[in-house]
């Protein structure tokens, strides 16, 4: 048995070890204090609102999010936009409809009902534009990616003069933070690239964490409720074991004990 005991702890040790220099190869993600970490965390209103505004004017000619609709800017546990302000902004879109009676396409101004417009009319033509790279649809990006925010937000920081000896091709960038450090995506941000309506400065580092944000909330439009769920569930379960544990004293005091 003692023996067994050795060859299990021999073994932890062994597998901990090289975990731990695994770890120790991956680059570290720039650190920010996300509000809807921890079981208590919720979104940012204002950092929401302000990560759609950096998606659309920024991300949008490239990046699509199919699984967004209008009508979720005003839903409860997103950014939370008013319905009149969501209404403006389908609206502020051109949505391809049809055919009419003529049996021909038509343009109309987007509804609330709508999907959020696509910048490519396929993956083919996006990757045509983009010199044979496919910006990634960013509805689940946050899930897809091994990092998640943290990932996210350090590639948009990530950009860096690629070190001596490392040649690129054309229209393709340096990135710390990127798999093997090759992105065929150029640095999107830079300070002041949009105005924030309600006066944050637009730093680049601010701007990755709003957009990083609203992404988050895009894969996990559910996170809030699913966080009071969680606090809910784990409160009746410390109330009902205080209950068990005292009906348990009561039932077992009947008995002589001898010890
Ligand atoms: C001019 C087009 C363009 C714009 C604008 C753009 N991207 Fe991209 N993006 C790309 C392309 C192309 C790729 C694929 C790069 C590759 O596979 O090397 C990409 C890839 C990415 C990735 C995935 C990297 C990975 O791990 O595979 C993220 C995250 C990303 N973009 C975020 C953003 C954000 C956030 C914005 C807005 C601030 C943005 N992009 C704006 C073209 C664009």
């Amino acid at each position: 048995m003692k023996f067994f005991f050795r060859v299990l702890l021999l073994f932890t040790l062994i597998i901990g070890f090289q975990y731990n220099s695994y770890a120790a190869e991956k680059v570290e993600y720039l650190k920010t204090d996300w509000s809807f970490k921890g079981l208590f965390g919720k979104f940012d209103r204002g950092a929401l609102q302000r990560g759609y505004q950096v998606y659309t004017e920024v991300c949008s000619s490239c990046h699509s999010m199919k699984y967004l609709s209008y009508r979720n800017l005003a839903e409860k546990g997103g950014p939370e936009f008013s319905e009149e302000q969501a209404k403006a902004i389908a609206a502020s879109f051109e949505v391809k409809d049809g055919p009419n009676e003529d049996g021909e396409m038509f343009n109309r101004p987007g509804k609330l009902s709508d999907k959020f417009v696509m910048p490519y009319e396929n993956i083919k033509a996006a990757q045509a534009a983009n010199g044979g790279a496919y910006p990634p649809d960013m509805s689940v990006l946050v899930k897809a990616r091994g990092g998640g925010v943290d990932y996210i937000y350090s590639l948009l920081q990530g950009y860096e003069d690629p070190p001596a000896g490392i040649t690129l091709d054309d229209g393709v960038y340096y990135n710390k933070y990127m798999y093997g450090n090759k992105i065929k995506m150029a640095n999107q941000l830079s300070d002041g690239l949009v105005t924030y309506g309600d006066g944050t400065n637009a730093t680049v580092q601010q701007m990755s964490k709003d957009v990083t944000t609203f992404l988050m909330w895009a894969a996990e439009p559910h996170l809030e409720s699913r966080h009071k769920m969680g606090f809910k569930a784990i409160t009746y379960l410390i109330i009902l074991t205080i209950l068990v544990y005292f009906s348990m004293k009561k039932i077992w005091s009947r008995i002589e004990t001898e010890v």
